[in-house]
């Protein structure tokens, strides 16, 4: 089974399986939990799950493959499924029933694109039976597995696609932190030439910097860059005036601006073009009073402030910033914890709670009479 892509003047042939810089990756085994989900390789008892979502007009012709006629059909490629071990079968916890797949397929441009050359990475793609759209599933899956090839596997980068039309997936990618890399042609396994983007999501916490080709489909925007901090008088004195502007702004109540001394570390920064655009610090502490959330003796990282400029805002830059820090203390903490006294609070919800998973625990309400 092949797949031809465009990459402007180019065409090359996406084989299955190919030799060079595609990291190995096989399931053996692994089990990944989240809040609903179970990930795990298929089994011959999923046949009929399988086939039940497979079959339905307008699942996999939203990712290049026909809706599977018969159930023989769906025998022969979840064969390739176990035989290959490296597509996931998503199973919903309540029930084990399977609706749908996170694959680690290999991806197929490394002769063209020579940026990848030096680094170890795959691609991702999924499906999801209807049934179940529109419930954030296939997020929860995709960042748990992102969450697997970064800091367990160790991978370098990602890449994962969607053809234009696809909107729902391009949310999807967007939610898992994916950014646009490169517009190309992909000719599908069901014949059509469909404009597709091709996503590509680098770990945080290698300090890669890509020498990339092509530039004639290139559309790679990536030039902010996270990165650890010491406090030198330099960075001390960024972080000073941006949280001039953060009071300025008037979007947190009692808002003071820093001194150095307010500073701390673990600091991590967003810099572009050697301007700090965002920032978040905080500090380890052991907790000391029993509370009725946290453990007397827990190891806690809270964070002190995060803050990234307006015109910066929505783009995940916040994101990235978190997930780096969450990266680094993890191993040495129990929990974060933050409070927050950000005017607009449902939108600050949203962002620790839908997009970081933070657990919301409690909130200080007050009525001017
Ligand atoms: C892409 C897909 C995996 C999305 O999974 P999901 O768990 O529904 O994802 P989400 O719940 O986060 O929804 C993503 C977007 O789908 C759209 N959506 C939501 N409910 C929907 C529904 N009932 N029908 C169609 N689209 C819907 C919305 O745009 C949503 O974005 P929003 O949350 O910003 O509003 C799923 O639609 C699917 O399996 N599609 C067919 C196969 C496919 O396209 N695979 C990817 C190939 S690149």
């Amino acid at each position: 089974m092949e797949t031809k892509i465009e990459i402007g003047v180019w065409r090359i042939r996406r084989y299955e399986e190919r030799k060079n810089m595609n990291a190995d990756f096989r399931i053996d085994g692994k089990v990944i939990e989240t809040k609903r989900l179970i990930l795990r390789s298929f089994k011959q008892t999923d046949l009929e799950d399988f086939y039940e979502y497979a079959s339905v007009e307008g699942v996999g012709e939203m990712a290049g493959w026909k809706h599977h006629e018969n159930i023989a059909e769906s025998q022969s490629i979840m064969n390739s499924f176990i035989s290959e071990d490296k597509v996931f079968a998503i199973c919903l916890k309540k029930n084990n029933k399977v609706i749908g797949t996170v694959g680690i397929e290999k991806y197929g441009l490394e002769d063209a694109l020579t940026e990848f050359k030096d680094y170890y990475g795959r691609e991702l793609g999924y499906v999801l039976s209807k049934d179940y759209w529109g419930k954030g599933i296939m997020p929860e899956a995709v960042k748990t597995v992102i969450d697997y090839l970064f800091n367990v596997k160790n991978l370098d980068f990602l890449t994962c696609g969607y053809y234009d039309f696809n909107i729902q997936s391009k949310r999807v990618q967007e939610k898992c932190g994916f950014k646009p890399y490169r517009k190309l042609v992909i000719e599908t396994k069901i014949g059509t030439q469909e404009q597709s983007i091709l996503n590509l999501l680098i770990n945080p916490k290698k300090k890669i910097e890509f020498i990339f080709s092509h530039p004639e489909t290139l559309i790679w925007k990536e030039i902010i860059k996270y990165e650890s901090r010491k406090l030198d008088d330099d960075t001390v004195k960024s972080l000073i005036e941006l949280s001039k502007q953060w009071q300025e702004e008037d979007c947190s109540y009692g808002m003071i601006v820093n001194t150095k001394d307010n500073l701390r570390k673990p600091l991590y920064v967003a810099v572009e073009k050697d301007k700090i655009i965002g920032y978040i610090f905080g500090h380890y502490y052991k907790l000391e009073n029993k509370t009725s959330y946290i453990e007397v003796g827990s190891n806690c990282f809270m964070i002190d402030e995060i803050y990234v400029i307006p015109s910066y805002r929505s783009k995940g830059v916040g994101k990235e910033l978190f997930k780096l820090m969450e990266n680094e203390i993890k191993e040495s903490c129990d929990y974060i914890t933050l409070s927050t006294s950000t005017k607009d609070y449902k939108k600050i919800l949203h962002f620790y709670v839908d997009e970081l998973d933070m657990n919301f625990h409690s909130a200080f309400l007050i009525k001017d009479l």
